[in-house]
């Protein structure tokens, strides 16, 4: 969700509002989805790189984070959707923020209509990093063999496993770089750069994004089937 700042800037407004009108972006967006049937959404909330953001910055998007949890939650439950959090829990996260998180987390856990994800003191080596860290543990406790270790072993150790790679990443504003973003899941994903910034970001750009989408050809390292 990427050009809240510039977004901001260019109306002379500071960054922080910036941030707050991306949640009308966010939930035209996953209003969108639902209307579509989209099982799986994901939304890059929060890097592990953002806190290197002034201090003021990063308490207005932890605060912001946390306020936009506890009034949209029961709408989302209501709608039959599932949040959750991927990222790292500890750390600078907040205590309240974090028990928020595992609230709303618990509190829609039996939605199916749609998972949305939020990637929140998330980093995608981070993410294979605890992987690894995890793997290593079982390992040095004799129940996993090393010449066994394969891309399932780091699959199954990532923050969501049950959480599809995704199918389509579509990266706002006009920049054209990953950033550190669902690393490991992304490697046969569709990219889609869009310069829209994401507080103008509505469903009409999700679906414009998925009839790109529609148009590719996928694949994976194999070549085309004769006649397809
Ligand atoms: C929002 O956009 C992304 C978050 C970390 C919340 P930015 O704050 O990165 O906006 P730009 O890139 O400065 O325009
Ligand atoms: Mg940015």
């Amino acid at each position: 969700m990427d050009g809240n700042g510039r977004w901001a800037q260019r109306r002379g407004l500071k960054r922080t509002d910036g941030h707050a009108a991306g949640e009308e972006a966010l939930f035209d967006t996953v209003e969108g989805a639902l209307e579509i049937g989209l099982p799986w959404l994901t939304v890059y909330a929060f890097s592990t790189e953002n806190w290197r953001r002034p201090l003021d910055e990063v308490r207005f998007l932890m605060r912001f984070n946390e306020s936009l949890l506890l009034r949209r939650r029961d709408d989302l439950d209501a709608r039959g959707v599932r949040v959750r959090f991927i990222g790292r829990r500890g750390g600078r996260v907040p205590n309240r923020v974090a028990r928020h998180i595992a609230d709303t987390e618990a509190l829609t856990a039996r939605n199916r209509r749609m998972t949305l994800t939020f990637a929140f003191n998330y980093g995608g080596r981070a993410e294979i990093v605890d992987a690894v860290r995890a793997v290593a543990t079982q390992v040095q406790a004799g129940r996993l063999d090393p010449a066994r270790i394969d891309e399932r072993t780091i699959a199954r150790h990532l923050y969501a496993p049950d959480m599809p790679e995704p199918d389509l990443v579509v990266r706002t504003s006009g920049e054209y770089r990953i950033s550190n973003y669902l690393l490991w899941e992304v490697a046969y994903s569709e990219l889609v750069f869009t310069d829209v910034l994401w507080p103008d970001f509505r469903r009409a750009d999700l679906f414009a994004a998925i009839r790109e989408f529609q148009g590719r050809r996928r694949r994976f390292g194999a070549v085309d089937e004769p006649g397809a």
